[in-house]
């Protein structure tokens, strides 16, 4: 949040921050929830520019979030609302202008999250400044589309129909059927493939240019899946940024518990990190897309494999690479040195 405020503080405009499924604002170990988190790093960056609105369907939820951020809520700087999700952004999207919109979905499944709901926000005028974040439950989609029923011949039961019909509706078409039902590829690789046309969906919508990525979340760091996030941002600068911090601050968090109690807890995420990934990913990006520039590769590795790595670490890794004759560049600047312009190949004795 605060690198995404401090920047969009910039555009001058006012800044309207939802969060749809908001929760408690605070847990019950007390630590921030998303709401105090949105609303602390508002307060700090952008004071008097900013209306937040948080949405509960839980009355409990709306009633503990509404004391936990009564003090907003006085200086009218909060909207808590009672409802669902969707009927709220069908209606907020009205009422946008040329708002600064930063929209958050993290629903414990799926529902209230359907691609419809995002819809009008992915359609809104380019000039406009919009990012969303949506947390798709990867266990939840495993189990709507039921691939054990169907292989049983039961794909007719009205439940598993049903089952269907919602899944279809929050990822924006059918295409899941053949990637979830296919049983020569492994579940990893089903959930990465069902998001990555997730995401051509969001960014096919005639808007010219727009990005996003997504990154596989887990409970630690060899656990199961438990959910995706995705990103979705019109300005590439922003989903930069937002890759470097959201990298940072998810291994910072999987370091941190993965550390806890043992020789290593007073150790940095980033002195443990294995380097080979990236490698690899930069050396196929190169194959698939030689002679970009420095820069324009790293806006494709983001795209492909968001929150994996850092901008600094990519920049390392190139150098390393090129030090070990794994890669070259073509000095466009003339300037001898390795630097964004430089285009990247794969030299001959390489290939
Ligand atoms: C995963 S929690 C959100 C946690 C929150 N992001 C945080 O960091 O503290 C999801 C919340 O959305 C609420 N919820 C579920 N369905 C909803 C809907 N259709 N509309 C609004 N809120 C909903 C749940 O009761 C729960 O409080």
């Amino acid at each position: 949040m605060p690198a995404y405020l401090s920047k969009v503080a910039k555009l001058g405009k006012p800044i309207i921050l939802i969060d749809a499924f908001a929760g408690p604002g605070k847990f019950e170990d007390n630590t921030a929830g998303s709401p105090l988190i949105i609303c602390q790093a508002a307060k700090k960056h952008v004071p008097d520019s900013y209306l937040a609105i948080f949405v509960n369907q839980k009355n409990d939820h709306h009633k503990q979030l509404s004391y936990v951020l009564s003090d907003f809520i006085d200086q009218n700087k909060v909207i808590p609302i009672h409802g669902s999700a969707d009927a709220l952004l069908a209606q907020v999207h009205d009422v946008l202008s040329d708002h600064t919109v930063f929209l958050y979905l993290d629903p414990f499944g799926l529902k209230g999250c359907e691609f419809s709901v995002i819809e009008p926000f992915l359609r809104r005028d380019r000039s406009f400044s919009t990012e969303i974040v949506v947390n798709l439950s990867i266990p939840t989609i495993f189990r709507l589309a039921s691939r054990k029923a169907v292989s049983e011949g039961r794909a007719n039961d009205p439940r598993i129909r049903a089952f269907h019909r919602r899944l279809t509706k929050v990822l924006g078409g059918e295409y899941w059927k053949e990637i979830l039902w296919d049983d020569s590829i492994d579940s990893e690789e089903q959930a990465e493939k069902v998001m990555t046309v997730y995401r051509e969906k969001m960014l096919g919508l005639d808007i010219p240019q727009a990005y996003s990525g997504s990154c596989p979340v887990r409970e630690n760091e060899n656990g199961r899946l438990k959910y995706y996030i995705t990103f979705y941002s019109r300005h590439i600068d922003a989903m930069l940024l937002m890759n470097d911090f959201m990298c940072t601050a998810y291994n910072t968090r999987m370091h941190e518990a993965w550390s806890d109690g043992t020789l290593f807890s007073n150790t940095n995420w980033q002195e443990t990190r294995d380097q080979q990934e990236l490698e690899d990913t930069i050396l196929a990006t190169i194959r698939e897309l030689p002679q970009k520039s420095r820069s324009d590769l790293w806006i494709d590795i983001v795209q492909k494999a968001f929150m994996r790595f850092t901008s600094s670490e990519y920049k390392k890794v190139v150098a390393k690479l090129v030090k070990h004759g794994k890669l070259a560049f073509v000095d466009v600047t003339g300037t001898k040195k390795l630097n964004n312009q430089a285009e990247l190949y794969i030299p001959q004795n390489r290939t």
